[in-house]
């Protein structure tokens, strides 16, 4: 979708949005999938009430991206644009054992960050790719902790009430790769609580998870992590690779010969296709164990 109308552009110009116009999604996804659209940037966090209400009379729809590293994005011109908290760089201050952290910092980045000024707790997180952001929006988790354990305060758009909000963290629900949050809350602060550890034994830690998840996961190929959620009390990796379907394609998506989870876009895979082999692994896993998959990642069509 193209934003033309030029009192538009000047009135968001005004509100501090850097429009960015004909953006491939592909390239700011990790997956390496998506179509075009006009990109906007949101340089000043106290605005996006106005923005989210100026888009509304205009009726452009929107999206809200955040690292694209868990996100599986429709071929061709896209029927909404896309919203962008600019990168932070590291967005992190530190005041005692709470970090103040801006959700479009790099989630890796933050865990080294805290730990450099000692402290830790979030070690399993060092290799999980994407945003703070878009770790709180599915209380992103691995080797046995999940972000939201930490998380005190959270500012955020509440597009319920077209306003900010402060939240405590006790006011939201953090389940397994879930949140209480709405779909169309925007992420843009958090407060995390994170206990003392001397910075060695974060870093053993960290090195610990490192080595596992080399081991185990694709990490040098165009994914979005997992696909699905595991079902209660199982794996959806071991049931996609025991049915020995590592290596099936659609295309040029491709389950991966190394994680069974993990649905790689081997070359230049549409949507289309990875879809389709989305739909073909829930189905035989379906078939075989009556169990139904449930998407990890998000898809956003047309
Ligand atoms: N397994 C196989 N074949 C495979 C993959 C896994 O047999 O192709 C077996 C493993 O041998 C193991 C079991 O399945 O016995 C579980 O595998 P793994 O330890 O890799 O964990 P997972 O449940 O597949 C989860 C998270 C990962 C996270 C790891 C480590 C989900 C959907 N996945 O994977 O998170 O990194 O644990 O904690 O919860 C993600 O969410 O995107 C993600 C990568």
């Amino acid at each position: 979708m193209r934003i033309n109308d030029n009192a538009l552009i000047a009135r968001l110009k005004e509100l501090g949005v850097e429009l960015r116009p004909g953006v491939s999604l592909a390239a700011k996804t990790s997956l390496g999938i998506g179509g075009t659209t006009d990109q906007l940037l949101l340089r000043r966090y106290e605005s996006i009430p106005e923005v989210m209400r100026l888009l509304a009379d205009n009726q452009t729809p929107h999206r809200f991206l955040g690292g694209g590293t868990n996100v599986l994005i429709d071929d061709g011109e896209l029927a909404w644009v896309v919203l962008h908290l600019p990168p932070a760089h590291p967005g992190v201050r530190l005041e005692g054992n709470f970090a103040f952290v801006d959700a479009s910092a790099d989630l890796g980045g933050t865990v080294t960050f805290c730990a450099k000024h000692d402290l830790g707790g979030m070690e399993g997180l060092i290799g999980v790719p994407g945003s703070v952001g878009g770790a709180l929006r599915m209380n992103a988790g691995a080797y046995g902790m999940q972000i939201g354990s930490f998380v005190r305060e959270i500012e955020l758009y509440r597009a319920a009430k077209g306003d900010l909000e402060t939240m405590r963290g006790d006011q939201i629900r953090f389940d397994y790769r879930h949140t209480s949050f709405a779909p169309d809350d925007v992420m843009l602060r958090v407060k995390l609580e994170l206990p003392s550890k001397p910075y060695k034994e974060i870093l053993a830690g960290i090195r610990i998870c490192n080595e596992k998840r080399r081991s185990s996961q694709p990490l040098n190929q165009k994914s979005a992590g997992c696909i699905f959620k595991n079902p209660p009390g199982g794996s959806a990796g071991r049931m996609i690779d025991t049915l020995g379907l590592k290596g099936h394609r659609v295309g040029d998506a491709m389950v991966s010969d190394r994680h069974a989870n993990f649905f790689i876009n081997a070359a230049n895979s549409s949507c289309a296709d990875m879809l389709k082999l989305i739909d073909y692994v829930r189905d035989r896993v379906r078939a075989s164990y009556a169990v139904e998959l449930e998407n990890e990642v998000i898809v956003w069509r047309n």
